[in-house]
């Protein structure tokens, strides 16, 4: 029997285009809420929070790992796909989650990982304990190593984080491992590999999931037929043209096809998204309708708070979109960055490290501006939500939290820490669990010390502190989130005239949007005001960093 009709979802939509322009929520399950004091949290703490996420007025969350895992790299190194990590719960408490999520009208996306499993996963284990040569090491990538004896790796690649990729299993092979060497890379060249994924997309999709999120959508097909396998640097210098060994293949778009039908047996058809790190003049292959359906756009995640770079990055992704029959996607925030209210705090271009200021997880806070990078982050997020397109939003920066910096190096779990010491200081600061109290042993987390630091400051910064205060950024979500349910639109925008420095832009019903990337104050065009990220000023004009809605007159 499969649950695809069971559950009772008495507010979700069959529309099967729900998610073109939705506002999708992401959680971090681990440091969402703790229902069981054990300093994780888990997908009960999920349940007891519904109500929440529905006042919050987000369509759809999307869940990152919740698989058993060693948590090698959070919970992306994946034991079993189609179950849950008994330190946050079982299957029926997904089932709960899912339903309650689905009664209070939101959809639940889930992250699919296919290019790697965990080295705990039984085939690998199974790998490890078979020949070379054998059907079970064939699921993976094995190689013979260089040198007399294999002593060597197969070539001189890196993991992306940091330090070889290739890894001796002690028998002359070595196995490859694009990240870290506890999350080997499944061949997709092996039919097993591709018919269990299938099955893992059934078997959610059948529980009741609405979509998935494809994690490094762009890395599962690599010409490891070789006999000789490129150097690193030939590698780097390789275009990424769909030629490339390993990165964004064409032939990759084979695997999404197959997919694409699963995805089509469910009413409404399952949707899901492509994290594919790539040209963005390729995104447009992943997210059509043959395909995932849609793809992330890292792009404004990338760029310093600038109008001209902005307003470039809007219209070409919206671009994109057409070509690709998609909406676009919009984020500022996710698991893997710094939070966009310190990136916007840090000093812009100019700066030589600032076009990868996104990835400056090791942000000195000493030349950081955290009242303007919460202004701009603030500014942001109105711009964002009245765009066409979908928005994904981070758990926690409704709260305008920052990316945390006191974290010592015993309490750090990011695998880019510890391959990178003193360079870089991992993802740790933006996956710190959520204050949802203004007091308490992590406040409201859960009842014990959670498994990340908070900083005293979350305090301030909790659910609790901001709920019913106007002018919080919590409730300036709400207030916007609310308000773009209604007027929403169709998938277009016009942009205005407007200064320089300044980004303003009409939805079809008479929506417009005005954000003051200058310094100067700005007059505001002709329209009743809506919602402001921050006050006027007392003429009425729009002060710096500062976006506001009106309806046209
Ligand atoms: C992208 C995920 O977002 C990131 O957290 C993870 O480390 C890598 N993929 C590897 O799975």
């Amino acid at each position: 029997m499969t649950l695809q009709d069971t559950t009772p979802n008495t507010s979700i939509s069959k529309d099967a285009t729900w998610w073109r322009q939705a506002a999708v929520y992401q959680i971090y399950p681990r440091s969402f809420a703790d229902s069981n004091a054990d300093g994780l949290g888990d997908l009960k703490g999920i349940t007891s929070r519904v109500n929440y996420l529905k006042t919050l007025g987000i369509d759809a969350v999307w869940l990152s790992p919740f698989y058993p895992s060693a948590l090698a790299d959070g919970g992306y190194d994946v034991d079993d796909y189609r179950n849950v990590d008994p330190r946050l719960g079982t299957l029926e408490d997904f089932d709960q989650m899912t339903q309650q999520l689905h009664h209070a009208g939101i959809k639940v996306i889930v992250d699919i990982v296919p290019n790697h499993s965990s080295n705990l996963h039984e085939w690998f284990q199974a790998a490890l304990a078979s020949p070379k040569g054998s059907a079970e090491r064939d699921r993976y990538i094995f190689r013979d190593g260089a040198g007399p004896n294999g002593e060597l790796p197969p070539a001189d690649w890196e993991s992306i984080f940091g330090g070889p990729a290739w890894e001796p299993v002690g028998d002359g092979q070595w196995y490859l491992h694009l990240f870290a060497k506890e999350q080997p890379d499944f061949n997709w060249a092996n039919n097993e590999v591709r018919e269990d994924f299938l099955k893992t997309l059934r078997f959610w999709s059948d529980r009741g999931v609405d979509g998935f999120r494809v994690d490094v959508a762009h890395a599962l097909t690599k010409d490891v037929a070789l006999s000789d396998l490129p150097s690193k640097a030939e590698l780097d210098a390789h275009p990424w043209d769909g030629t490339h060994p390993i990165w964004d293949r064409d032939e990759v778009h084979e695997i999404y096809a197959q997919w694409r039908q699963v995805f089509n047996e469910y009413d409404p058809p399952r949707i899901a998204v492509a994290e594919a790190w790539t040209n963005s003049d390729r995104r447009p292959a992943y997210a059509r309708s043959t395909g995932l359906g849609q793809a992330f756009n890292f792009d404004l995640l990338q760029a310093d708070f600038d109008a001209a770079a902005f307003k470039k990055i809007i219209s070409f992704n919206l671009d994109q979109a057409n070509i690709a029959g998609s909406s676009t996607t919009w984020v500022y925030s996710n698991h893997d960055v710094v939070r966009h209210a310190t990136r916007y705090g840090l000093p812009l271009a100019g700066d030589p490290d600032s076009a990868k200021k996104w990835l400056l997880h090791g942000a000195d806070p000493s030349v950081m501006d955290a009242e303007l990078g919460l202004r701009r982050a603030r500014a942001a997020t109105l711009l964002e939500l009245a765009l066409p397109g979908c928005a994904y939003l981070y758990q926690g920066e409704e709260l305008g939290l920052p990316e945390v910096t006191e974290i010592s190096d015993e309490q750090r779990q990011d695998p880019a820490f510890f391959k990178n010491k003193g360079v870089e200081v991992g993802r740790d600061g933006c996956r710190v669990p959520i204050p949802w109290e203004a007091e308490g042993p992590s406040f409201g987390f859960g009842e014990v010390q959670p498994h990340l630091p908070q900083p005293e400051s979350f305090g301030s910064l909790s659910v609790a502190a901001q709920n019913g205060n106007q002018g919080s950024t919590l409730e300036l979500y709400r207030e916007a989130l609310r308000l773009r349910r209604e007027l929403q639109s169709d998938e277009s925008l016009q942009w205005l005239d407007a200064s320089e420095g300044v980004l303003s832009f009409v939805r079809p019903n008479g929506w417009i949007s005005v954000t003051n990337f200058s310094a100067q104050p700005q007059t505001l065009p002709e329209g009743t005001l809506l919602l402001s990220s921050a006050p006027l000023d007392e003429a009425g004009r729009l002060p710096a960093a500062t976006t506001a809605w009106l309806r046209a007159k």
